[in-house]
């Protein structure tokens, strides 16, 4: 499977995030990463929908949106009208799975599920055929530059063996810590979706850092 990269704008110079985004848009990203917060469910508050509608007039790439919000099914039209692509939810903040999922697919966008590092893997197995990526977080959320703990790569080998043993074409995302040092073990537990903030965007070759996470 082939292994894509997702730049977080969480990192970006929001001065300028049109020439933020066509930079790593340039430099070989496959999709764009964008972390709402509502400082609820996380202790941060960040972007809404007008970024995600901003960051659609910048780029086609993909737009991955990452809601670490409470009550996520209140906003999920919202971010598909902005123009998302996929729309990720968090376990821990969604009151029923099923339902969110399928708003999702409803507003036309792809689902999928995200688990913080002390979450069960076993949370998602119900949903996988529901689904169409699992995110797996490598920190617990709220800010980027954090330290990338080791412990979820066995969530993410004992998610592959289940992707590969129902024959699932499941796409498994990881984010959080992911640079050249963190990228390969996450790729050899089984990872092909990489997101990367601050490696990518605080890089002075953004092009090396993507096509090195790629390798
Ligand atoms: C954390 C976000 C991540 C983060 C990644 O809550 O979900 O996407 O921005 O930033 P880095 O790559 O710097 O850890
Ligand atoms: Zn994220």
């Amino acid at each position: 499977m082939a292994i894509l990269v997702a730049p977080s704008i969480l990192s970006a110079d929001f001065r300028n995030l049109e020439k933020e985004i066509k930079k790593v848009e340039a430099a070989g990203a496959d999709w764009i990463h964008v972390d709402v917060m509502d400082g609820h469910f996380v202790p941060n508050i960040t972007m809404g929908p007008q970024i995600v509608a901003a960051a659609r007039k910048c780029t086609k790439l993909p737009l991955d949106v990452h809601l670490m919000i409470e009550n996520p099914d209140r906003y999920i039209p919202d971010f598909a009208r902005a123009g998302a692509d996929i729309i990720t939810i968090q376990v821990e903040a969604s009151k029923s799975l099923l339902e969110d999922i399928e708003l999702i697919r409803q507003n036309g966008c792809r689902p999928g599920v995200v688990v913080n590092p002390g979450t069960p893997i076993e949370k998602v197995f119900p949903v996988l055929d529901k689904i169409d990526l699992v995110l797996v977080m490598s920190v617990n959320p709220g800010f980027e530059k954090q330290k990338f703990i080791p412990e979820v790569l066995k969530k993410i080998r004992a998610l592959q063996s289940l992707v590969v043993s129902r024959k699932s074409s499941v796409d498994i995302e990881i984010d959080g810590g992911i640079n050249l040092d963190t990228a390969p073990l996450a790729k050899q537990a089984g990872a092909n979706i990489l997101i990367a903030g601050s490696a990518i965007f605080y890089a002075d070759n953004p092009q090396e850092i993507i096509k090195k996470l790629k390798s």
